[in-house]
């Protein structure tokens, strides 16, 4: 048993998905969330860059004694690769492996997308994964870095006219392929599940990789004896790097709850 809390990162808002699925699958775990407001989004930057962000917000999270870290966030888990643990003193887990093993498991027809930031397609991570798991996958990726800020407008409704051009503009090239999978590849793209749903006539198995990643940290606590004590009350404390303000609006919208007393800033000039 382990009751020291999970620790969640994102570069911003999007690793809040993974929470909540965390939350409805472990009610009792204490989970520390620290979302990098301040310096979202990681998509558009260096390899560089992102590695070092990467690095400051673990140093942050491991300050709290956290008993697992995971990475909340398709382009740090993308960058970082999958090795990226290896020298952590508690188990590391990104978005990559889980939603790849998803993806390979339920495709029916090996034809394989996955949309991501501009630095995770980039690093051609996931096909490499996929492809690692299933050598018949044909594997399909697109960058679509207009999403992110759609979702954090709050733009999510399939009816939206915004949210459906853009995402038809970057799934058509996809839909054209016949993919019979899409790995929502960013911890974003889950808001916009109807408008992608919708657009792909809802014949496509759509992989949420945060959803995958509580899942995986769900099996993996399970298998190491690190559920904390069954009676437990659950928790979640959330750090940012910008506003708290700007933070609870969006954020109560990812999790579908309130959580103005849990929210703390953090200056990362300090990381
Ligand atoms: N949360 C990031 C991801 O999953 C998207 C936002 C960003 O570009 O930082 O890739």
């Amino acid at each position: 048993m382990d009751n020291r809390p999970i620790g969640v990162f994102d570069s911003g808002l999007g690793g809040l998905t993974t929470v909540k699925e965390l939350r409805r699958l472990l009610p009792n775990e204490k989970i520390i969330y620290f979302g990098d407001t301040g310096r979202v989004p990681y998509g558009s930057r260096s390899r560089e860059t992102i590695a070092k962000y990467a690095r400051q917000d673990i140093g942050l999270l491991l300050s709290f004694d956290v008993k697992m870290i995971v990475c909340a966030c398709g382009t740090v888990s993308s960058v970082l690769g999958d090795g990226s643990g290896e020298n952590l003193p508690v188990p590391f887990v990104g978005v990559l492996i889980p939603a790849a093993q998803a993806a390979c498991a339920l495709s029916l027809g090996s034809k394989i997308g996955v949309i991501g930031t501009t630095a995770t397609i980039r690093s051609g991570e996931f096909g490499r994964i996929i492809r690692s798991i299933r050598p018949d996958a044909r594997v399909f990726g697109n960058a679509c870095p207009l999403l992110v800020p759609i979702v954090e407008n709050g733009l999510l409704s399939k009816d939206n006219p915004i949210a459906a051009e853009a995402v038809r503009m970057y799934l058509e090239p996809l839909k054209n392929e016949n993919i019979d999978t899409l790995v929502l590849g960013c911890t974003h793209y889950p808001l916009l599940y109807d408008v992608i749903n919708a657009y792909l006539d809802y014949e496509v198995t759509l992989i949420d990789a945060g959803h995958e990643a509580a899942r995986w940290v769900r099996s993996s606590l399970v298998s190491g004896d690190m559920l904390c004590d069954p009676q437990q009350t659950g928790d979640c404390q959330f750090y940012v790097s910008d506003t708290i303000d700007g933070f609870v609006q969006v954020a109560e919208l990812f999790l579908g709850d309130t959580i103005s007393q849990q929210v703390h800033r953090v200056d990362v000039d300090t990381l």
